[in-house]
């Protein structure tokens, strides 16, 4: 039985008053709220644990690695890795791909290409830029329909032998859109052999993930979008790829022997963690995944659809209201505009007053924005504990802003 009550009271901060009314947190997709369980794994860490890793033979060394390797294997099943080794902790998402590109370097040479779609975060388009100025190679993106939709025959003509990374996020953060991975995995190990990049970002939060049935390279997402702690994130990658690609920072931990001769490296997953890790933080996360598998991705996804669908409909209700990607196929976001108000951060401050947290503006995906030939929008974004009554209050507040800037 979901019980949405028993839910919310494992989060002290829903509790909390915004300007003089209770806080209605619908910003889910910048970053999530921590229940109390996650946010006492990480205080126990820091009152009774506290050391570095992997590098002492003392008691709270020993105990703090063992904690952090549990929740290693803990994400590990999360997402279907095959192995531990090939789960590693980095700071988020944006870390995550800036590390991919950099080791894939050498892989690349001019006029190869890299594709990536319409849909991506900034952290999916920069470090590609980056990589095509190191190497030479060029940028394809997948152009989307007025759906928010992605338009695959464009995959279908861009992929070729010069074809070598393909990166896409599963979800989009600004739209909710829901991406066709599957189709576009297959499509590209059909007709190329290029490394498979997913951003899971704003995917992890709400789908049960399995990396081995999707058969991609690499799989990235940020911990504090899914109820752990900020400055925590995976990097998914397959064993035979991370292991025939180079480091990404040198430093400790990283190193099997080190001289100044010659130093070699370690094995996964330490090739790729220098120096300390956020060791609270990574421990916390593995809380974290505690607390989606006890709710279920079932149940989880359940409720999280109602909400999205809800809010769709009453907000359609209000007259010139544009909900953008509104026919996609999407998941925890709803990303609209008020006709003939300009600007989204005027509605978002409104709401802010009346206690509504909602993110207005580009949302990092400002060729999204240019696409529909708009500045911002206004995003709601959906977690667990968010409720019906909620939505009511978010559809009260939109037409309260329309009334005072109309
Ligand atoms: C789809 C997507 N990719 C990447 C990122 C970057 O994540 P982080 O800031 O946690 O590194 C985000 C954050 O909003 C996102 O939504």
């Amino acid at each position: 039985m979901f019980d949405i009550q028993e839910i919310r009271s494992q989060f002290s901060i829903l509790n909390r008053e915004v300007n003089g009314k209770p806080l209605v947190y619908l910003d889910n997709a910048a970053t999530s709220q921590k229940p109390n369980s996650v946010l006492e794994v990480w205080n126990q860490y820091y009152t009774e644990l506290n050391a570095n890793v992997h590098r002492g033979i003392h008691t709270l060394s020993q105990l703090a690695t063992e904690e952090m390797e549990l929740s290693r294997r803990k994400i590990q099943n999360f997402i279907n890795a095959k192995h531990d080794f090939e789960v590693i902790f980095t700071k988020g998402t944006t870390e995550g791909i800036n590390l991919v590109s950099y080791i894939l370097t050498q892989k690349l040479k001019k006029d190869d290409e890299i594709i990536i779609s319409y849909l991506e975060h900034h952290s999916n388009i920069v470090p590609w830029q980056m990589l095509c100025e190191r190497t030479g190679a060029k940028l394809r993106v997948i152009p989307i329909d007025e759906n928010g939709v992605l338009q695959l025959d464009y995959l279908d003509q861009f992929l070729s032998e010069k074809t070598k990374v393909v990166s896409v996020n599963q979800v989009s953060n600004a739209l909710g859109v829901v991406n066709p991975i599957e189709e576009i995995i297959a499509k590209t190990r059909a007709n190329s052999d290029a490394y498979i990049v997913i951003d899971g970002a704003q995917s992890a939060p709400h789908f049960k993930i399995d990396v081995q049935a999707l058969d991609c390279d690499f799989f990235v997402f940020s911990g504090h979008k899914m109820y752990a702690p900020m400055g925590t994130g995976i990097l998914y990658g397959k064993q035979e790829v991370l292991e025939s690609l180079p480091p990404f920072h040198g430093g400790g931990e990283m190193i099997a022997v080190c001289s100044f001769d010659k130093t070699t490296y370690a094995g996964l997953p330490f090739k790729y963690e220098a120096g300390t890790p956020n060791v609270g933080g990574n421990i916390a996360l593995g809380a974290a995944v505690d607390f989606i598998s006890k709710i279920g991705h079932s149940t989880l996804q359940n409720h999280e659809n109602a909400l999205l669908a809800y809010a769709q409909s009453k907000l359609l209700e209000i007259e010139r209201l544009k909900v953008y990607a509104e026919k996609a196929n999407r998941t925890g976001v709803v990303s609209f505009n008020l006709k003939g108000i300009g600007i989204s951060s005027d509605v978002g401050m409104i709401l802010d007053k009346m206690g509504i947290a909602v993110r207005t503006g580009h949302h990092c995906t400002q060729p999204i924005m240019d696409f529909f030939n708009i500045a911002g929008t206004v995003r709601a974004s959906f977690a667990v504990y968010n409720t019906f009554e909620e939505i009511d209050l978010l559809v009260e507040g939109v037409k309260k802003a329309q009334r005072m800037l109309s």
